[in-house]
């Protein structure tokens, strides 16, 4: 099969690990019999800077033609970090229906857990952030900016269709999985928004009598990341407190540099997106040493979604077989001190 995927590269380290990345993918694929033709938009901060916009405004037309998108990341130091994300991915997001936000965090063999106790495969977490509404909502506003009585509202949005699909995509994958699911809501503090969310977990638990539904408040699940992950197995929760989690997930699990993640259009009406999970990384940016891992591991999840389940395992196998490898490269995330293109030319080799 061939697929047209848009480039997204970004910000930042985003360039760096999305530049590395796609000839890898494009190794993996060409090993499988799958053709990629990829095409590159430098829409960012840059473009901002330039003309004010981070994409043009018929950005998202041009977008909704292809298969897939592979994202970078976006944010600028000299740019309030709303911007790039309003101006760019949260519109993605929004407009292509990705509801369902899908982020693994997997401990591989021979990456060192920042906790004592775990080593490799001890943690395998699964965690479904809904993508395109709840905390991440674009509702409220400001009054009288810089008087006393000035007041700011930030209004967060649950509706059944996106709510229900979440939910579902979460007992789907238990199903599939351990058939244990924990659901993350602060429905003590949050008696509208959250304890809704908790009613529809209760109504599409009825369809899965096999799933056993294990309830978390988010200040408590955050504590359990860090002291019993290796408990965990697929994870729901919304867009924000997904969104927290998973950085925890990534950290417990070695770093923010092997982290993946799909944003999916499960209506499958518009092209579904992935991106690695962390941002542009001002510390990094321009080193040259961000890793790449993260990108091609979200590679892994694009092919899997189209259906090309060979092209999709050889790339998460690869990774997992270059980082069980203690000869391998490594950036300085893990220890390491190569760069990202050493790790990524050594990915092709293996490949
Ligand atoms: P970040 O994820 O960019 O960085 C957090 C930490 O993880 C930093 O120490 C960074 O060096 C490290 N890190 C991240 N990716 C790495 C990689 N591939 N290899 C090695 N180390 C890596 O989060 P931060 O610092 O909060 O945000 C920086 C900017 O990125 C902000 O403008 C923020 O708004 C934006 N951002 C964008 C996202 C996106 O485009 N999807 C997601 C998260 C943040
Ligand atoms: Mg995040």
């Amino acid at each position: 099969m061939s697929y047209d995927i848009a480039l997204l590269p970004g910000d930042g380290i985003g360039p760096t690990v999305v530049d590395a990345a796609v000839p890898v993918l494009d190794a993996a694929a060409a090993a499988n019999d799958v053709d990629v033709e990829t095409t590159r938009y430098d829409w960012g901060t840059q473009r901002y800077f330039d003309t004010g916009a981070m994409m043009p405004e018929d950005g998202l037309d041009r977008l909704a033609s292809f298969d897939a998108i592979l994202f970078g990341a976006v944010g600028h130091p000299d740019v309030p970090d709303h911007i790039p994300l309003d101006g760019l991915i949260l519109p993605i997001r929004k407009r292509f229906d990705q509801t369902v936000c899908r982020r693994p965090a997997v401990l591989f063999d021979g990456v060192r857990s920042p906790l004592r106790a775990y080593e490799g495969g001890d943690i395998d977490i699964l965690v479904f952030r809904e993508n395109t509404e709840g905390e991440y909502a674009d509702v409220g506003g400001r009054e009288h900016r810089g008087f006393a009585n000035e007041v700011a509202v930030q209004s967060a949005v649950y509706t059944r269709r996106s709510t229900e699909r979440i939910v579902r995509a979460a007992f789907e994958a238990a199903t599939e999985r351990s058939g244990h699911l924990t659901n993350v809501t602060k429905s003590n503090a949050q008696a509208h928004g959250m304890v809704f969310w908790d009613d529809i977990v209760a109504e599409v638990s009825e369809e899965y009598p096999d799933v056993d539904v294990e309830r978390l408040l988010v200040d408590a699940a955050s504590m359990d990341f860090v002291r019993r992950p290796d408990e965990f197995d697929v994870v729901v929760a919304s867009n924000l407190f997904g969104d927290i989690l998973t950085d925890v997930g990534a950290i417990v699990t070695g770093s923010m540099g092997l982290a993946p993640s799909a944003n999916i259009d499960p209506g499958n009406d518009h092209p579904s997106m992935f991106e690695p999970v962390h941002g542009s990384a001002f510390d990094i940016m321009g080193e040259g040493v961000a890793n790449p891992l993260a990108t091609v591991l979200s590679g892994s999840l694009m092919f899997d979604h189209l259906g090309e389940e060979a092209a999709a395992s050889a790339l998460w196998d690869v990774v997992a077989d270059q980082l069980a490898d203690e000869n391998a490269p490594r950036t300085p995330d893990l220890g390491g001190d190569s760069t990202t293109e050493a790790v990524a030319t050594d990915l092709r080799g293996r490949l």
